[in-house]
């Protein structure tokens, strides 16, 4: 077909009937298929009308891409397609109480798939209900930002396995009832990329996949609005191509942003997802989702366009993989990351905020802006829930809303910069030992990596590092959606400092973080003699305790105001049941008087010490202690 035969999308009933055309082309179609094409369509080219009205090639785009959908459905393993009538029947199968979360380095893990497919009765004696395993795709070798930088998303590593054995391990998985979480990082590929490559060399199909300029006018243009995301690694959006080019990288120099203004972009990227989904991928993470679409004069960030393309992959996943589920990772203003949840965006997403304001109540021992963010920035719409975590692969960065820290009289880039101090241990008196990533002299800005350990006081021999990783954890524990374990963390995993001493890895502080599995103190989890042994302990009974109450299910949240400030409370309902949560970040003991707890009934159950409890009494918060405590309003 030449440019000629290509026309601007058009009247729907024709781009319909243009689009069953190509798909019946490619095979006979599937009677579901066609259910869910009619139910999905609409959607999709009302979304590619919007996004490509313009486009001489927008329809035939639109109908490869529903010839893909239709191929795929076809080749759907069938243990999937059972699957995703289970999902159908129990959308919101990720809201259960049951739900836990882990996350590791294939490569630092488990060596590789298979030693990840060894580690499956731990994750079940852990509990654990989804796997996250961090990009696992051929990268280069070298700098590759943790395999971020993919260079072909059909492809495992070689060093960590194959693709069958990816989809053996996902069925396994399964059938241990974990489902499988892997990123789409659909935002860039690596400079090693096949596309990458033919556009280098010149082959102007490939050119317009990513953003190249012949010179500085438009970087210079585009860089009046936008932000440095990796200042460590190179100034700006853009860097310089051998032969004079500038191309478009947000993040490594080697990670190139793909060009979406192109449908043929959007249609070959639906196509690598539609291969995960088929590789028996139940969650994808939709990495650097703020970043995807690019306009001059601004800030390039959470575009009303990213949301479009967000909604139409999620229109093609519905036509061919209706079980899968997106989480979106923004890390971003707290009105950004929530705007990109929804049923028809992600039905997951992390919760950086909450994140942060955990550890910023750790630091300052005041929990008021966790408080805050419970009663503002916590509820979400039906039928999504967050992530809720206390460390990630990734650094902190402390996104909290400045306009709300006003409102206690904090400067929000004062707070900032004492929270980085106190977190790399440069605050007289911290606690923590972190490391500094991405720091900007020219804005002041920077994060802080370290695993939760080190940064909670342990690794520095704090005599409250234990129980303030416990706290931390029993927030994200019971504050809904589906809590998710950063693996090492259970068992107390330091940091790591031998980053520093390898080449490829020195600049990036995260690998601090990113530790080879804890051999022996995975092998001490039972010895209460050590940190590792008490720490799993008392993490392993909170998440069975969480396992087993049912008002921890969905997202649903109500404040419980104390009047201390370093308590945050909040009440999880379930019909009748509630349960409430208060948990003290201050060194001290702090005593809730009876008239805070008397809209309770005075017989009342502590859900983790298992016992009874009389509210006419008040309740002692030992210092970095919390309760789960069962109600029942009067
Ligand atoms: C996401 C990942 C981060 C990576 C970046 C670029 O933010 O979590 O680790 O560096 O995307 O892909």
């Amino acid at each position: 077909m030449t440019t000629s035969d290509f026309r601007p999308l058009d009247a729907m009933e024709d781009d319909r009937d243009a689009a069953l055309a190509r798909a019946a082309a490619a095979g006979r179609l599937d009677e579901d298929f066609l259910e869910r094409f009619d139910a999905h369509f609409p959607r999709l080219h009302s979304l590619f009308t919007r996004l490509y009205g313009d486009r001489p090639d927008g329809q035939e785009q639109l109908a490869q891409v529903v010839a893909a959908a239709s191929a795929s459905w076809k080749s759907r393993p069938l243990d999937l397609k059972v699957r995703d009538r289970q999902r159908a029947s129990d959308p919101d199968w990720f809201q259960s109480e049951r739900m836990l979360g882990g996350v590791c380095y294939v490569d630092r893990f488990g060596g590789n798939l298979d030693g990840i497919r060894e580690q499956i009765p731990y994750f079940r004696e852990l509990g654990l209900t989804y796997l996250h395993l961090m990009p696992l795709f051929d990268s280069p070798d070298g700098e590759n930002d943790g395999g971020y930088a993919v260079s072909s998303y059909r492809r495992v590593n070689p060093s960590l396995g194959t693709m069958a054995q990816l989809a053996d391990l996902a069925a396994e998985l399964r059938l241990a009832g974990i489902s499988l979480v892997l990123d789409f990082i659909f935002n860039h590929t690596s400079n090693q990329h096949e596309w990458a490559q033919k556009a280098l060399a010149g082959d102007p199909e490939f050119e317009d996949f990513y953003l190249i300029f012949p010179d500085r006018t438009m970087p210079d243009a585009f860089e009046r609005t936008t932000r440095e995301i990796f200042p460590d690694d190179h100034p700006g959006s853009f860097v310089p191509l051998d032969d004079g080019r500038w191309v478009w990288a947000t993040f490594y120099r080697y990670q190139w942003d793909l060009n979406y203004a192109n449908p043929a972009v959007f249609r070959a990227m639906a196509g690598e997802m539609l291969f995960l989904a088929n590789q028996g991928v139940e969650v994808l993470r939709m990495d650097a989702v703020a970043f995807i679409w690019k306009q001059l004069g601004t800030s390039c960030e959470s575009l009303p366009e990213a949301h479009l393309l967000l909604q139409a992959f999620n229109a093609v996943l519905a036509m061919a993989a209706p079980g899968m589920v997106f989480k979106s990772e923004a890390i971003v203003h707290p009105d950004e990351v929530a705007s990109y949840i929804s049923p028809e965006e992600c039905r997951l997403s992390y919760n950086p905020l909450q994140m942060a304001l955990t550890w910023e109540a750790l630091a300052t021992r005041d929990g008021r802006l966790l408080q805050q963010a419970l009663e503002r920035r916590h509820a979400l719409p039906a039928g999504t829930a967050w992530v809720n975590y206390v460390r990630s692969h990734d650094d902190i960065g402390w996104t909290f809303a400045d306009e709300d820290a006003a409102e206690f009289g904090i400067d929000g880039y004062r707070h900032r910069q004492f929270l980085n101090r106190f977190y790399t241990g440069k605050h007289e008196g911290t606690f923590a030992r972190g490391v500094a990533f991405q720091e900007n002299p020219a804005t002041g800005d920077a994060r802080v990596t370290g695993t939760t350990a080190s940064l909670a006081g342990i690794e520095a021999g704090d005599e409250a590092g234990e129980d303030r990783v416990v706290l931390a954890h029993a927030i994200a524990l019971s504050t809904g959606g589906v809590p998710l374990l950063y693996l090492g963390d259970e068992v107390a995993q330091l940091n790591d400092y031998s980053y520093a001493d390898d080449p490829d890895r020195r600049g990036d502080s995260r690998w601090v973080h990113r530790g080879n599995r804890a051999r022996d103190q995975y092998a001490r989890r039972g010895d209460l003699a050590t940190p590792a042994g008490r720490v799993f302990h008392r993490l392993t009974k909170l998440i069975s305790v969480r396992q087993s109450t049912p008002e921890f299910a969905g997202n649903a949240l109500t404040s419980f105001r104390t009047s201390h400030h370093s308590v945050v409370g909040y009440q999880r309902v379930s019909g009748d049941a509630v349960v409430l949560v208060l948990a003290n970040v201050a060194d001290a003991e702090v005593q809730i008087d009876p008239l805070t707890l008397s809209g309770f009934d005075r017989a009342a159950r502590d859900l983790v010490l298992g016992a009874d409890v009389d509210l006419a009494e008040g309740i002692v918060l030992r210092p970095h202690g919390f309760v789960w405590v069962r109600v029942t309003p009067l």
